[in-house]
């Protein structure tokens, strides 16, 4: 716990933050985890009856849809709530994920092969359990770092191995030898990453996810593409159906591929938990003897479904199924702009990254290959002579909340700054703290 202050007058009551901090209980509370770091904050909140910026969790700050919320309750209100759902989800919905990746990310993937998931956290998790079953060899997740913690405690809740690196120094022409050093093992059943990622931003290019594609292929290895920021790269506009630009997508380039869509930040329905895991169909039919041995069938597809889905929850949430459904259909239909809606986020990260740099702090991942980094769900901060972990924690004294990069596997030092629950209306309560805090440690 740190106990040296530059200045004792901080912007929340000291031993207000120091108390809180020390009853926790968290061995180091600028490490802590995004659920840990929210408790904290409540905690301090409501004892100092003062309110904190929120950057430290990406929970959607805007209203849900008007269309999913409607399709939900035409469901409810036929009955859908008594009702079982079937494992491999509701037809409608099926048929308007299979058409959605059709219109915006032009490819092909059958009704069959999109499935509904609580949430893209069920479908990793589900799809981590696929992936260490499937060969005795191949017990090992590679997952692009940096990344979203929560998929690596999944991984330790299973008891699986994995192995990672943060890919920011291995872009472009690099990734490939990166690649071959750690799948030309043999030991890699599948690799892992976001994109837009979690936390950095940066997006891969098609070249990159063509390298991946081909070291998968080579080495039969299976992409977990995780969407959980679906068409949310604003510098290109992704946000017609059926026309160019598309979502880049590792579909394009080989057939060994899950693809995670979540409803959380895109359609803003985190609540619901629900999004879709669209298999392709190649794997969707593919055999593997090892899966017979411990669930009594072999195929990938109908594995994934009855007997990993069944065993975790028995199905997706019915009415939520609807809700996505309808989203889904609207957004095909060129009725409901998902891109726009959520197109703010992106205008809060111009605005609060120039407060950060106004007040000392630089961005820690600052470049998209040779491009500036887009604006957009995410950004990530440092401050000279600090690491990750003391700057969250001393910005608890200044009322600002966030996580450090040490928890995702970052190289780096720094932290990550959501743009999600900050209003326009805290930028001006924003820019005093940072501004105080820049002034405190500025040497
Ligand atoms: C990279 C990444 N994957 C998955 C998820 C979880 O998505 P869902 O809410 O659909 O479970 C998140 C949520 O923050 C995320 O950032």
């Amino acid at each position: 716990m740190i106990t040296d202050f530059k200045n004792q007058n901080t912007p929340i009551d000291i031993e207000i933050v120091r108390g809180k901090i020390e009853a926790s209980g968290v061995p180091s509370i600028g490490n802590g985890t995004i659920r840990e770091i929210v408790k904290i904050v409540n905690e301090i909140q409501q004892a100092s009856g003062q309110k904190f910026i929120r950057m430290e969790m990406g929970v959607p700050g805007l209203s849900p849809p008007e269309v999913g919320i409607n399709g939900e309750m035409e469901a409810l209100k036929s009955g859908v709530a008594s009702k079982y759902p079937m494992l491999e989800g509701i037809l409608p919905l099926k048929k308007e994920a299979s058409r959605f990746i059709k219109m915006f990310m032009d490819v092909d993937v059958p009704q069959e092969c999109c499935i509904p998931t609580v949430g893209s956290m069920q479908g990793g998790y589900a799809t981590f359990m696929m992936l260490g079953n499937l060969d005795e060899r191949k017990n090992t997740i590679l997952f692009l770092d940096p990344g979203f913690p929560v998929q690596k405690q999944q991984m330790n809740v299973l008891g699986q191995k994995y192995e990672a690196f943060d890919v920011y120094n291995h872009r472009g022409d690099k990734l490939e030898a990166k690649l071959e050093s750690f799948c030309s093992k043999g030991n890699i059943s599948g690799i892992l990453y976001s994109n837009p990622n979690n936390p950095s931003w940066i997006c891969f290019t098609d070249d990159e996810l063509q390298t991946i594609a081909k070291i998968a292929d080579k080495y039969d290895i299976i992409v977990i593409e995780d969407l959980a920021y679906f068409a949310m790269d604003f510098r290109k506009d992704l946000s017609m159906p059926g026309k160019p630009p598309f979502q880049a997508t590792i579909a394009r380039y080989t057939e060994n591929y899950i693809l995670l869509i979540s409803s959380s930040k895109a359609f803003s329905y985190a609540g619901q938990r629900v999004g879709i895991l669209a298999i392709s169909p190649e794997l969707y039919e593919r055999r593997y003897p090892c899966l017979k041995e411990r669930f009594g069938s072999d195929r990938f597809g109908y594995t994934l479904i009855y007997k990993i889905l069944y065993s975790f929850s028995s199905g997706t949430s019915h009415s939520a199924q609807y809700g996505l459904a309808a989203m889904l259909k609207a957004a095909n239909d060129g009725e409901f702009n998902f891109v726009e809606s959520v197109r703010v986020y992106g205008e809060r990260a111009v605005a609060i990254k120039a407060l950060f740099k106004d007040a000392g702090f630089d961005i820690v991942y600052s470049m998209d290959l040779d491009e500036e980094l887009g604006d957009g769900f995410y950004f990530t901060v440092s401050f000279t002579g600090m690491t990750g972990a003391e700057l969250v924690e001393r910005l608890l004294y200044y009322g600002i909340s966030a996580i450090a990069l040490s928890g995702t596997g970052s190289e780096r030092e720094g932290m990550r700054v959501c743009m999600s629950q900050i209003g326009s209306d805290e930028f001006d309560t924003l820019k005093v703290r940072l501004e105080q805090f820049g002034r405190d440690y500025s040497d």
